[in-house]
């Protein structure tokens, strides 16, 4: 079973989730500019909301890599929201991706607001949920 990890991130909370996910999983975590170059039977996907939507290059990267991708499996983090399945799943369904319904969020830092989110507790229930969604996809 084939694992990959990819991100996006504006301010680096994101990053901190993607890191450890893919550290459990012995794989290297990169950012959505780095186009899947072989198929990845579980892809990790982070990405967090940005006026109430997911960046245009996480709905571009799934576009672009419909091909190499088996079924995503979501992580993110936001300030008030609590999951980004719903813009994800658009996108997902238009490119005939498979989106699994597991998905971690938690809250990220927004200026003042949840100040040092992700935190050591958030990152290692990323870790923890990524390491039983692969054993429950693969
Ligand atoms: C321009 C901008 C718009 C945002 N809009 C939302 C929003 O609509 N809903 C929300 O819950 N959080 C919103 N946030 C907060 C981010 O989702 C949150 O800080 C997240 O952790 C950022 O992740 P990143 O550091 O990986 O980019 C916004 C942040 C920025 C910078």
């Amino acid at each position: 079973m084939s694992i990959a990890v990819r991100y996006f991130t504006r301010s680096g909370n994101t990053k901190k989730l993607a890191d450890a996910i893919a550290g459990r999983l012995g794989v290297e975590a990169k950012t959505v500019d780095n186009g899947l170059l072989e198929r990845a039977d579980i892809l990790f996907l982070g990405c967090s909301y940005y006026a109430f939507d997911v960046d245009d290059a996480v709905k571009e990267f799934i576009r672009a890599n419909r091909w190499n991708i088996g079924t995503i499996v979501l992580f993110g983090t936001s300030a008030m929201m609590k999951s980004v399945y719903k813009p994800v799943k658009k996108i997902a369904d238009e490119a005939g991706v498979k989106l699994a319904t597991e998905e971690f969020h938690c809250r990220g830092q927004f200026h003042f607001a949840h100040k040092g989110r992700p935190n050591e507790e958030d990152i290692k229930m990323a870790a923890d949920f990524a390491e039983s969604a692969a054993k429950k996809l693969g």
